[in-house]
């Protein structure tokens, strides 16, 4: 039998295949370089020509485009009047940085456990852990599967709650034939070194809201009623500080990537989409596996390819069985260690890990698989014989 390398014996490939490395093409490099040349390198007309793209791409009236999705979180927050005594209501399955913003605000974060086949937040969960304090409502496009959108509005309405999209997985990605961020939400994008459509590091909100993205606009540069764009035109240097606002804006030597990002993000969709096929006919053929699926109302994002493995079928754990990928020289990850189960959650709202039993056990099973364009045939190849070759060596 073919050995697996942590076992001792010779490796699926010789060189280590990433995780999820950037799409950065010559169209970036060009566009970045010809910012630096332009002697404007911080916001101005790159940034608003990058929203105007977001804004056409997601068919949303405005976005606005900021340093991350944490950004974007936190003053979508504010914006919305979240204060200390709020209780707002997300998922343990998901970054710190979704919750993190809560607490920033002063508000409870209060958690909802998750659904078993899309492992994003359940729309009976919430509605078990509304209370009177109860404000807002973060749900997060998992992996790029967008949540069950209506039946989350439905809730909002009757409950009169504010609803702040975590879409940093989901550019691109729709829900019953409506882009995520065309505007009927406020949703937040990621435009992280890793994410589909990245900037290095940054971030939009989009909406149809004209008083909130004036908002956004106005406490993303400190307040002041200029930007620093407008204040070196002609005559343009007086200003005034309308809030005490935040540093959150995006420089144009990001927005020149993005712009370009943009451009391919439709097509580099299609390829995540090919590759999460060619995994799940593989994996399918495994009964201890339950592969992501996209239900019938959706299209995904493919952001992440997670996968669940039930390992008590095999003679190894979750943990190990990341190592011996990595010994095959296949990067996976785990998407996500629940946010109720670090420290600071545990410490300060004596949370249990089974006090979210899906979300938990959901996590204990997870391995993420690398899913991203500019894989080859031979990549994909590696990692289906990588498998495979562990299923067959562990298998009881
Ligand atoms: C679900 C989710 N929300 C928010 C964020 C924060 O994004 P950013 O790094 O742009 O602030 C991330 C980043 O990984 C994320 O995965």
């Amino acid at each position: 039998m073919n050995k697996p390398a942590l076992e001792g014996g010779n490796p699926v490939r010789m060189t280590l295949l990433s995780f999820s490395p950037p799409d950065i093409q010559n169209d970036e490099i060009e566009s970045v370089i010809s910012v630096l040349k332009s002697k404007w390198i911080t916001t101005g007309k790159k940034c608003a020509e990058f929203q105007r793209a977001l804004s056409s791409y997601t068919g949303a009236r405005h976005a606005v485009v900021l340093n991350s999705a944490t950004a974007g979180l936190f003053l979508s927050l504010k914006i919305a009047g979240i204060k200390e005594g709020d209780e707002i209501i997300t998922t343990p399955y998901t970054f710190a940085a979704s919750v993190n913003v809560i607490i920033h605000t002063g508000a409870k974060p209060v958690f909802a456990d998750i659904e078993e086949d899309t492992f994003s937040i359940s729309p009976e969960e919430i509605i078990k852990k509304i209370t009177h304090n109860t404000r807002a409502i973060i749900p997060v496009h998992f992996a790029g599967h967008p949540v069950d959108i209506d039946a989350i509005c439905e809730i909002a309405k009757h409950h009169n709650l504010t609803i702040i999209e975590d879409a940093a997985h989901a550019i691109g990605a729709e829900y019953k034939g409506k882009k995520i961020g065309n505007g009927e939400q406020k949703s937040v994008f990621s435009f992280h070194a890793v994410k589909n459509l990245t900037t290095a590091e940054g971030g939009a909100v989009t909406t149809n809201d004209d008083d909130f993205a004036g908002q956004l606009k106005l406490y993303s540069l400190h307040g002041q009623t200029k930007d620093a764009y407008s204040k070196l035109l002609v005559g343009g240097w007086k200003y005034d500080i309308a809030v005490p606002g935040y540093k959150f804006n995006m420089t144009d030597i990001q927005a020149a990537i993005g712009i370009e990002q943009l451009k391919r993000l439709d097509e580099n969709r299609k390829k995540r989409a090919l590759i999460a096929k060619q995994y799940s006919d593989l994996l399918k053929k495994y009964n201890f596996v339950k592969t992501p699926e996209a239900k019938k109302e959706i299209t995904h994002g493919w952001h992440l390819y997670p996968v669940i493995i039930d390992f008590s079928r095999l003679k190894t754990d979750r943990d190990t069985f990341i190592s011996a990928l990595g010994a095959e020289n296949i990067s996976s990850n785990v998407h996500f260690i629940p946010v109720h189960t670090m420290s600071y959650y545990r410490n300060n709202f004596g949370y249990k890990p089974l006090d979210f039993p899906r979300a938990y056990n959901t996590y204990l099973n997870e391995i993420s698989l690398p899913i991203y364009p500019q894989m080859s045939r031979n990549d994909i190849d590696d990692v289906k014989e990588a498998i495979s070759k562990l299923f067959t060596f562990y298998k009881k």
